[in-house]
């Protein structure tokens, strides 16, 4: 199983896609993507032609995407927040050759904490993503030989760690209608 957080998918890409070509001779392998549900691209997006930039500059890309003029909550993941993800990586999500699935920031940050103190590495909000996975899929005891992508550390988002601890951080969820709101805005053509 192999699990990485997805913010355009770089991270995730580098380290599942050598995999792929075995997964589809039918090897038993499970590659899980995992984003915010404040920026649920995979999860939630539409799967379209639409800029890769907030403008509407750059070419067109098929991809899963909440609409170029999405704007999601300030969570502390800001290297999640993009409204697209890499067009190869939607297409194997489209395809079910990968799992996405998407998390709140607050039990991001429990896992996140569980970790830090487990294995002395403080991680990146980001990566706590990949993490809070991990450990979920470690707790259901199936025996599966687990690895994620520990893609930063968090050295410069220790006031992203004290608002946790401090009980400020808050939960996002994007609602539907502001989903479809920033779809209508995707080109059609
Ligand atoms: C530590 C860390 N991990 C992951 C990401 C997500 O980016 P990508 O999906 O392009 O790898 C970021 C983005 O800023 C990041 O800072």
């Amino acid at each position: 199983m192999l699990i990485g957080c997805v913010g355009g998918g770089s991270n995730f890409a580098g380290f599942a896609f050598p995999f792929v070509p075995d997964k589809l001779k039918g090897k038993d392998i499970r590659m899980i993507a995992v984003e915010p549900t404040a920026c649920p691209t995979l999860t939630k997006g539409v799967y379209t032609y639409d800029f890769g930039d907030a403008v509407g500059l750059t070419p067109l890309v098929k991809m899963y995407t909440l609409g170029h003029t999405f704007v999601p909550p300030g969570i502390h993941a800001g290297g999640l927040r993009y409204h697209g993800d890499a067009p190869q990586l939607c297409l194997l999500v489209k395809n079910k050759i990968i799992e996405a699935v998407a998390y709140p920031q607050k039990p991001v940050f429990e896992a996140a904490l569980l970790f830090a103190q487990t294995e002395g590495i403080i991680p990146a909000p980001e990566t706590s993503h990949a993490i809070k996975c991990a450990i979920d899929e470690a707790r259901k005891n199936n025996n599966n030989c687990i690895v994620f992508n520990l893609s930063g550390h968090g050295h410069f988002d220790m006031a992203a760690y004290d608002n946790y601890l401090s009980g400020k951080l808050e939960d996002y969820e994007y609602s539907e209608d502001m989903i479809k709101e920033a779809i209508s805005k995707i080109p059609k053509f």
